[in-house]
């Protein structure tokens, strides 16, 4: 089991040392990234960037539970990696004044370790369960009488002599969060009364935020050089905030320290990042389709193998962004090269071929 208190979700990096190794830039966190997010993430939803939508609700729905001075209703936060969904459950804290106790599906392994959790919350904490569709089942069922009746159902002895025992808990709210909302049970997604799915950000957003985290950093970034580490971001602030840091070691030993559009783009050709953002690993599933498989549709297992990945992870982590941008389609038969993964990759696109 694990639990952590806000502060002490993060782990201190070395932010200060220049180090060029070549990394993958992917949006999944890193260590690096705890320490990093830590004076990066805004606290309050007047400094949180993008999502424009998610917050005037918020802001509307967290006013009114301090209003009735009630705990908020549970609130489910969906979307691909690195888009913010535990900023935001801290920002949604911080707002309502109260403490937050965060852990993960994954972390939670005894439906006791969960019992635990519970009746050491205080009324309106926030508990925040990252990776919720990670939740065993077993213990996914000690969930619904907690979120609905704020009720603990504790099991004792075993056969026919066992019996329940109902406990009251706190008043909480619950914050979960989610990659893929498809892969919650209906009964633990019905528990949530408000849900929100984070999308990417666009570049003005992501341009904007590097701004922002520049100034916290202390780093001189010109515009069209924020804007070359936006447009390279992939949507994603996470990495957005990864490339800026990169950028900026790159910029302070190979140049003066100030980060303008050439140093940008200079910097992240050097770490591999490519013009649309690609990583290595991106591109090599775009080779894959169109070269290896020629175009043709190719099942999630197959590409996942060719590519040392597990299919879920090429789902959740590196499908979203290609998706949505064009480079690669799902189909009944399985995942398909588009014209614009042809033009990336540079083989002439030939729809007779296929
Ligand atoms: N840093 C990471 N995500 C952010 C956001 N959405 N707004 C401002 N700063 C951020």
């Amino acid at each position: 089991m694990n639990v952590w208190e806000a502060d002490d979700l993060y782990i201190d990096g070395d932010l200060e040392q220049p180090d060029l190794q070549r990394q993958t830039m992917r949006p999944e966190l890193t260590e690096d990234d705890l320490g990093l997010d830590r004076s990066l993430r805004p606290k309050k939803l007047d400094d949180y960037i993008g999502q424009t939508k998610v917050k005037e609700n918020l802001s509307v729905l967290i006013a009114a539970a301090k209003q009735r001075q009630e705990s908020l209703d549970h609130l489910l936060l969906s979307g691909p990696p690195g888009l913010g969904k535990t900023t935001l459950a801290t920002v949604v804290a911080n707002e309502l004044g109260v403490p937050i106790k965060s852990t993960s599906g994954p972390a939670i392994e005894r439906a006791g370790d969960l019992a635990a959790i519970l009746t050491n919350l205080e009324a309106g904490n926030v508990l925040f369960i990252d990776e919720i569709h990670r939740l065993n089942r077993v213990i996914e069922e000690v969930l619904y009488p907690a979120m609905e009746d704020y009720m603990l159902d504790i099991v004792i002895g075993k056969g026919p002599a066992a019996q329940t025992l109902r406990l009251e808990i706190p008043q909480f709210t619950l914050i979960g969060a989610t990659t893929r909302t498809g892969l919650l049970t209906g009964p633990l997604r019905d528990r949530f009364g408000i849900s929100f799915r984070l999308d990417y950000y666009n570049d003005q957003e992501l341009h904007d935020i590097v701004v922002r985290s520049a100034s916290i950093l202390d780093v001189e970034i010109d515009d069209r050089g924020a804007t070359e580490i936006a447009r390279r971001s992939r949507g994603t602030p996470r990495l957005a905030n990864r490339l800026l840091k990169r950028v900026r070691d790159f910029a302070s030993v190979r140049a003066s320290g100030s980060i303008d559009v050439h140093v940008a783009a200079e910097a992240l050709s050097f770490f591999e990042v490519d013009e649309l953002g690609l990583d290595s690993m991106d591109n090599r599933i775009l080779e894959l389709l169109v070269k290896t498989f020629n175009g043709r549709p190719v099942g999630l297992n197959t590409l996942a193998n060719a590519l040392g990945e597990e299919p879920e992870t090429l789902e959740d982590v590196y499908e979203p962004y290609l998706l949505q941008q064009g480079l690669l389609m799902r189909t009944p038969k399985g995942r398909q090269a588009t014209e614009r993964s042809y033009k990336h990759v540079g083989v002439p696109f030939d729809l007779f071929e296929l």
